[in-house]
């Protein structure tokens, strides 16, 4: 294993190459996903961010899907702020005395009362958040993800098996890892089983829009239903695949889902934390999808940037935790609270959910386009989240395309217009989730930027 592969290093990037060289000496590689641009950020504002060279870039990341609401949107801090009762920074320091301590173990606030009493009214007030009764916090997605399992595992004593969706992805921890990808991952947890998540009948916008054949799927829960009745605990998927490489299913599929788990008595957990706060089109993907989760896990932009997440759901379930068991340093700090106050008031008080939706109609478009540059196979995505798959070229396969793709937008068209996009998913997939308030003329113009770049690596690679 290679401690210190090679240098990612680009012309003209003077403070940038010497930053990502000390970088490689003080953190491992392992702290990052591989992407061949390797951006050096300085600063960032709403839909860019800046190297620092100057050079801007149009973030069609929103880091991986956290900044819904763009980089330091300015009045989202100023609620921050207030919500953690600071005064102006240029105030007297006593006037300090008032501000919320950064820590909330063994201790509670208003904030925090506030904090989910607001979330769980937000998610009943949409259609398949009936069940959303409380809050069980945590700092990063799979954490919310373990607890989630934790808690369906201790309501239901001695059922031990915990259904999964396969190719799904879930975390890197724990259960959250136990519940990603397929029983073919070496050192699997025998208690979790997998059935197919449908890829062929989603392969593309358009086949998407036709009407899916649920026998293949019914065939499979019925035989692990004969196998295995009465050992079901829950079952826990994803409104569509992501890191798998973009695969968003018909509803009739999570609906097929649901189903089966109301006939088994299964908890429904469904993990939204990439595409909670409208990511998909509406606020919650299981609004779009039809389906009424017991359990639904939170976190990318549930808190705009700052570490925030949560299991929600139905409080027996919840409440089978006893003192301790979902409890740890981070959990429902009031920084995390302040900040998922402050992003529920903007997309209460604001069209964002609305802008995110105009800008998916452009995305659309301009991903489909790409096709003509014959290096892509397929487009697949909706709301704000898609997939651009790249083809095998010659000896190249789709994955040094994508590679390639990422580089080159990174570094810009003969205009200067960069894009900002992570490494590819599924090994050739390039995931484009800009900020939902992403201007429609602005992302029109960097598709544009992209068509171009894509047509030079055509060029390049053929
Ligand atoms: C759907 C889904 N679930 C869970 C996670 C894990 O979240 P985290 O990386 O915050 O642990 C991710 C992260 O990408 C995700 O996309």
């Amino acid at each position: 294993m290679d401690a210190h592969p090679p240098l990612i290093e680009h012309a003209g990037e003077p403070q940038s190459n010497a930053l990502r060289g000390r970088l490689s000496r003080v953190e491992p590689k392992g702290l990052r996903t591989y992407t061949p641009s390797l951006a050096m950020v300085a600063r960032s504002q709403g839909c860019y961010v800046w190297t620092p060279e100057e050079r801007k870039l149009a973030d069609f990341t929103s880091g991986v899907l956290v900044s819904n609401l763009g980089h330091n949107p300015v009045r989202w801090w100023q609620r921050v702020w207030r919500y953690m009762q600071l005064p102006d920074v240029h105030a007297v320091s006593d006037a300090f005395v008032s501000a919320m301590p950064l820590t909330s173990y063994n201790a509670a606030s208003e904030l925090e009362v506030d904090c989910c009493e607001r979330l769980l009214a937000n998610m009943r007030a949409q259609p398949g958040g009936g069940r959303m009764e409380q809050v069980l916090w945590a700092a990063s997605g799979s954490e919310a993800i373990q607890k989630s399992l934790w808690a369906s595992l201790r309501f239901t004593p001695g059922r031990d098996v915990i259904l999964a969706t396969r190719r799904g992805f879930h975390g890197k921890k724990g259960l959250a890892n136990a519940v990603t990808g397929s029983e073919t991952d070496p050192d699997r947890d025998p208690r979790v089983r997998f059935i197919s998540f449908p890829t062929d009948e989603c392969c593309d916008v358009q086949r998407r829009r036709e009407p899916i054949d649920l026998a293949p799927y019914e065939r499979e829960l019925q035989s692990l239903a004969d196998e295995l009745a009465g050992r079901f605990c829950c079952l826990i998927t994803e409104p569509y695949l992501g890191g798998s490489g973009s695969f968003h299913p018909q509803p009739e599929y999570l609906q097929l889902l649901e189903r089966f788990c109301r006939q088994h008595d299964i908890i429904f957990i469904l993990d939204e934390i990439q595409s909670n706060f409208g990511r998909t089109g509406p606020m919650y993907a299981y609004t779009h999808y039809g389906v009424e989760p017991d359990i639904v896990c939170l976190g990318k932009g549930l808190g705009n940037g700052v570490p925030v997440s949560a299991a929600v759901g139905r409080a027996d379930v919840l409440g089978s935790l006893d003192y301790g068991h979902g409890s740890d340093t981070w959990s429902a700090h009031p920084l995390g609270s302040a900040a998922v106050l402050a992003t529920l008031d903007e997309f209460e008080t604001t069209d964002v959910l609305a802008q995110g939706q105009r800008l998916s109609a452009t995305l659309e478009h301009g991903l489909e386009r790409l096709k003509e540059t014959g290096i892509v196979a397929n487009v697949r995505g909706e709301g704000c989240v898609w997939g651009v798959e790249c083809r095998d070229i010659g000896a190249l396969t789709g994955r040094d395309v994508a590679n390639a793709c990422v580089k080159a937008c990174y570094l810009g068209d003969d205009r200067g217009r960069a894009v900002h996009l992570l490494g590819p998913l599924a090994s050739k997939v390039l995931r484009v989730s800009p900020p939902l308030v992403m201007p429609v003329d602005e992302a029109r113009d960097y598709l544009d930027a992209m068509y171009d770049v894509f047509g030079t690596v055509a060029k390049q690679v053929s």
